[in-house]
């Protein structure tokens, strides 16, 4: 599967990577146990899986995404709970899928699939959000330049009323050694001796 998303988005894949790196930093410090930080390695490894059912000339065009383009892009988290299901042989698969589910929900509910708030979303994926969110804005992207870890942060914060959790966004931001790049390439990363899904 993911060797699939690699064929498909080698910058999505190594995107993953990073952000299932950091969502275990940010899990550790804010003090999840084994469980909670295997399953949120593996949704955060996951959670843009279902970009593989989005036709390339969306998910890779250079410029905005028109209204009905982005409408299309939007479809991924659901695409992305759909496949982790199929796949049936993914360990803790349920609670996984739905943290990839309700991974662009926003704290005050104007996210996607479902328009939730608050503690309505699952922690796990508000956890996901603001790595997600983090790395999105200091990575190369194809409508976007790489951003300074500094104005990235800055970012979040200006966005921290209206998108995340304000409790995990301080955690996150009294974490400044997880700023520093990690680039694994597109491997996940490991909980001890543990890797947090192995599928490929
Ligand atoms: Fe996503």
């Amino acid at each position: 599967m993911n060797n699939t998303l690699r064929a498909h988005d080698a910058e999505t894949a190594r995107h993953c990577a990073r952000v299932a790196e950091r969502a275990i930093q940010l899990g550790r410090a804010m003090g999840f146990d084994e469980h909670d930080l295997v399953i949120l390695g593996s949704a955060a490894y996951l959670h843009d899986i279902g970009k593989i059912a989005i036709p390339p000339h969306i998910l890779n065009k250079p410029g905005w995404l028109n209204a009905e383009e982005w409408a299309v892009m939007q479809t991924h988290s659901v695409q992305g709970e759909i496949i982790i299901l199929a796949q049936g042989d993914i360990p803790f698969a349920d609670e996984i899928a739905q943290i990839v589910r309700h991974h662009h929900e926003q704290w005050d509910g104007g996210g996607y699939p479902d328009g939730i708030s608050e503690e309505q979303i699952p922690l796990l994926s508000r956890v996901l959000m603001v790595v997600d969110s983090y790395d999105a804005i200091v990575s190369s992207r194809p409508y976007q330049e790489a951003m300074r870890q500094s104005a990235a942060l800055a970012i979040l914060t200006a966005a921290s009323a209206s998108r995340f959790d304000p409790d995990i966004l301080h955690v996150f931001q009294t974490m400044r050694h997880v700023t520093t790049a990690v680039d694994h390439g597109s491997s996940p990363p490991q909980i001890g001796n543990q890797v947090i899904v192995n599928w490929a």
